[in-house]
């Protein structure tokens, strides 16, 4: 018999649900996208995160459920990322998994929405990716991990200040480009010369395996306006191309160098990659041809599970197999510990 779970997903701007099965098919992924209603304020707005969930949240599960073709009655538990992420925008998540919880009978299930980033790895290869390094690229994250197994994570290392597509995104915002940032900053790279402009791989010739971009960034800044930010208009043709494309270049560098230093310092022969910055061609080109280098084999699922999205929350699958359900008075919180 097919013992059948409900993930709720709403940690940032993302507005999703999926049904997926003990062992772990995923029958629905449904996500309905805040983009538009944060676009024209350059970032995601928290009160509007949160009152879009509220909107959202009941129709992308009616699409889910009815997409996977069944009923509520048919859920065996309720799993939702219920940390780190905007507060106000986790409580609809962890509200409305409660409720169906207790209205259904059924166990609640606790998800680190960060963890299922790197379990969104596990699905999409349909095999034991553990022990493995693990890597979260995101707007909120920038964080190495060693993965004992999908529930056992260690933090080696994160970000100083920005997270890398929070970088993108405020890079973007300095070009004069759309958001969100990273997809427009990849297509404005396409055309330009990545060594046009020699900006910093901050910590490169260090073993810690911690990363800034917040440098990064105001170099970009300052090579578009000058030092007194005097230049009014964004940057445009070739000189456009070559700042996005030196600008991802030092990014992608980073972060294949400190992957690369996570690997060798564990000695672990497998690096698993999530977040919504997992999308960039040439990050995905750059680890790849430094895995085929050290040895390594590199797990880094399709779009639609490296972006916010509630197939992760599978990862509660682990946990049901272990008996871990989560208390009726489940909080949600935004840190991460
Ligand atoms: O994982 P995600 O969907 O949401 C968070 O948990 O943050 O990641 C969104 C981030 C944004 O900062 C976005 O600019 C970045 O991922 N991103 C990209 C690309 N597509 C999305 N960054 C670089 N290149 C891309 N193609
Ligand atoms: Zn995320």
């Amino acid at each position: 018999m097919t013992t059948y779970f409900l993930g709720l997903e709403t940690s940032c701007d993302e507005t999703s649900a999926a049904v997926f099965t003990d062992d772990r098919r995923i029958l629905s992924n449904v996500v309905a996208s805040q983009n538009d209603l944060h676009a024209r304020f350059g970032g995601v707005v928290p009160e509007i995160a949160s009152r879009a969930h509220l909107r959202h949240l009941l129709p992308v599960i009616d699409a889910a459920l009815a997409q996977a073709g069944i009923g509520l009655a048919d859920l065996a538990g309720i799993a939702v990322n219920h940390k780190p992420g905007l507060v106000g925008a986790l409580l609809v998540g962890v509200s409305a998994a409660k409720a169906l919880a207790l209205a259904l009978g059924v166990p609640l299930l606790a998800v680190n929405h960060v963890h299922g980033h790197i379990y969104a790895c596990r699905l999409a290869a349909e095999r034991d990716i553990f022990p493995c390094v693990g890597l979260v690229v995101s707007g909120g994250h920038t964080s190495l991990f060693r993965c004992a197994d999908a529930l056992s994570l260690d933090l080696l290392g994160g970000t100083r200040d920005d997270a890398a597509g929070e970088a993108f995104d405020k890079v973007a915002a300095i070009l004069g480009l759309g958001f969100p940032g990273g997809p427009a900053v990849e297509r404005a790279a396409a055309a330009g010369d990545p060594k046009a402009f020699a900006f910093p791989r901050a910590f490169a010739h260090d073993d810690r395996l911690e990363f800034s971009f917040s440098g990064l960034k105001t170099a970009v800044l300052y090579a578009c306006h000058g030092q007194n930010l005097s230049a009014g208009e964004p940057p445009t043709g070739q000189r456009l191309a070559d700042l996005a494309a030196s600008f991802q270049a030092a990014v992608v560098d980073v972060l294949t160098l400190k992957c690369r230093q996570a690997l060798r310092k564990t000695g672990l022969p497998r690096l698993a990659v999530g977040g919504g910055v997992t999308a960039n061609r040439a990050l995905r080109a750059s680890l790849q041809a430094m895995c085929d280098k050290e040895r390594a084999e590199l797990f880094i699922p399709p779009m639609s599970l490296c972006t916010d999205n509630a197939a992760m929350a599978a990862l509660a699958v682990e946990k049901w197999n272990r008996g871990e359900y989560a208390p009726d008075d489940l909080d949600a919180e935004p840190n991460f510990e």
